[in-house]
């Protein structure tokens, strides 16, 4: 192995037992992709990171083999996981022993070491634990910590150590090779199993109590999936992750045949404007075209005339929806109908009869929520449970249709037609603009993503004040 001065050790051998899900952690899916699968994306699109070893049981090699047959431009290989967390990355520490011994600077070689099981590792930790290799031969990544940490014997508390100086370790832990080596090959001469430590730092600092470990800031949403309680937190963790998705350049909407229920007012119809600005090929559908979707026929006729005259329907954006809000004793039953038709059976029918288009064209189907989805409220019963199916909807097609990417858009308070209906006059300081919500649809039609719930804020605009201007 030539030119490699970063390697990217992912430990993926654990069983995941205290979560006991019959299968190790690693593959439980987020936002339409495995743990392990987010955790591999990052180091393989990180420029800096030259090699990458997944430490895993020989039982589940399957899985990572065929997860990485579609990543050719960067050497991925499998390592036989250990028995404990430490014997797994001893394993890592051999297979380079053997396959780099050969490298005169191998000593300068950095590892950083991540658990599979911590999805949401970012680029910029990773850059961070680089950079301070440059001056640090041995890095943790940690948090401070928040809640006041109590030492005991037998339910007795012994000591309550000063929170100043405590924090929550997590990963990468980044080392020089030989650092780590030396260490590794003292602790399995002292205890050859190698079981009494629970991560690389605590082995490093027993053994090697010399070299100084650095710590590089972690961030909260850098939590390792463990418990059940942790997959809801993971999940919302994505979400709010992926609200700084980045812009991309519109004129890739240049051919796409784009069709936008509810296309003809409000964040749809700005779709529709952006998109034809683009040379996109543009379809707005509204019960202003005759096309109701709750009835599934409608949709079928209008999607079947779109592809024969254009040949394909690559993006299907469903921005139709209404908005009645009430009490729900107070709301007379064929309104409760209306909302369930249009904003719930709409959305099936409108997959249902998308799919075989989209799964043609490989294209994408997005669907749109509302921030009132996560919290049920006083005269909304009715309106933000359907958009909480609605996000619901998206993970589970998300992750039944492979070749058919499927996403969610939720949008806070927007300055829409339907908004002034209800609410009347309001600061528009306070909304967003309908045109910045349709530009956010078209960067994550142009994303080549699944399974995002996109939420899109104010505070949000404020952040990436410049990264917003592409065409929006
Ligand atoms: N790990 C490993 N080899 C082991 C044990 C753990 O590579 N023998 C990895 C896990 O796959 C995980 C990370 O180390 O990515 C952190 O370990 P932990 O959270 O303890 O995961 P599990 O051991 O899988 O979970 P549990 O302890 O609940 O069984
Ligand atoms: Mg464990």
């Amino acid at each position: 192995m030539k030119n490699i001065k970063n390697i990217a050790i992912i430990l993926a051998g654990g069983k995941g037992e205290r979560l006991g899900l019959g299968k190790p952690k690693q593959f439980l899916k987020f936002a339409g992709k495995m743990c392990l699968e987010h955790v591999i994306d990052i180091f393989y699109y990180h420029k800096k990171i030259d090699l990458i070893i997944i430490v895993i049981n020989a039982k589940w090699q399957e899985i990572p083999k065929n997860i990485i047959k579609s990543y050719k431009d960067k050497k991925i290989v499998l390592v036989e996981g250990g028995d404990t967390r430490n014997y797994s990355t001893y394993n890592a520490l051999e297979y380079l022993s053997k396959n780099i011994d050969s490298i005169e600077s191998k000593d300068d070689i950095n590892l950083i070491i991540h658990d599979a099981a911590r999805p949401l590792v970012s680029k910029q930790i990773i850059d961070n634990c680089l950079e301070a290799l440059q001056t640090h031969k041995a890095i943790d990544t940690a948090i401070p910590a928040i809640d006041t940490i109590i030492e005991a014997k037998n339910n007795i508390i012994d000591s309550i150590p000063k929170r100043d100086n405590l924090y929550y370790g997590q990963t990468p832990q980044c080392f020089k090779y030989k650092i780590l080596k030396d260490a590794y090959k003292k602790a399995k001469k002292d205890n050859p199993k190698i079981d009494t430590f629970s991560d690389d730092c605590g082995l490093l600092l027993m053994y090697s109590p010399n070299v100084p470990i650095f710590i590089v800031s972690g961030e909260s949403i850098n939590h390792k999936l463990t418990k059940l309680e942790d997959i809801p937190l993971i999940d919302r963790f994505f979400q709010l992750r992926t609200t700084s998705i980045q812009s991309y350049d519109y004129r890739l909407l240049s051919g796409k045949v784009i069709v936008v229920f509810g296309g003809t007012s409000g964040i749809g119809e700005e779709i529709i404007n952006i998109a034809n600005k683009y040379n996109a090929k543009t379809y707005a559908l509204s019960r202003r075209t005759n096309c109701d979707i709750s009835k599934l026929k409608n949709i079928e006729s209008a999607l079947k005339n779109i592809a024969k005259i254009e040949g394909k329907i690559d993006i299907v954006i469903n921005m139709s929806g209404i908005l009645y809000k009430n009490h729900l004793i107070n709301t007379p039953q064929f309104i409760i109908n209306e909302l369930i038709n249009v904003n719930y059976k709409g959305a099936l029918n409108i997959a249902k009869a998308s799919y075989r288009y989209l799964h043609k064209s490989k294209g994408m189907l997005m669907f749109a929520s509302s921030s009132s989805y996560s919290r049920g409220r006083e005269e909304y019963s009715i309106y933000s449970s359907l958009k909480a199916a609605i996000v619901n909807l998206t993970q589970a097609l998300s992750d039944e249709w492979r070749d058919v990417a499927v996403n969610c858009i939720v949008p806070e308070r927007t300055l829409t037609p339907m908004r002034i209906k209800n609410f009347g006059k309001e600061n528009p300081n306070t909304l967003l603009s309908a045109k910045y919500v349709a530009s956010k649809c078209l960067d994550l039609a142009l994303s080549n993503q699944t399974g995002i719930i996109l939420c899109v804020s104010k505070n949000i605009i404020n952040e990436n004040a410049n990264t917003h201007g592409g065409g929006g």
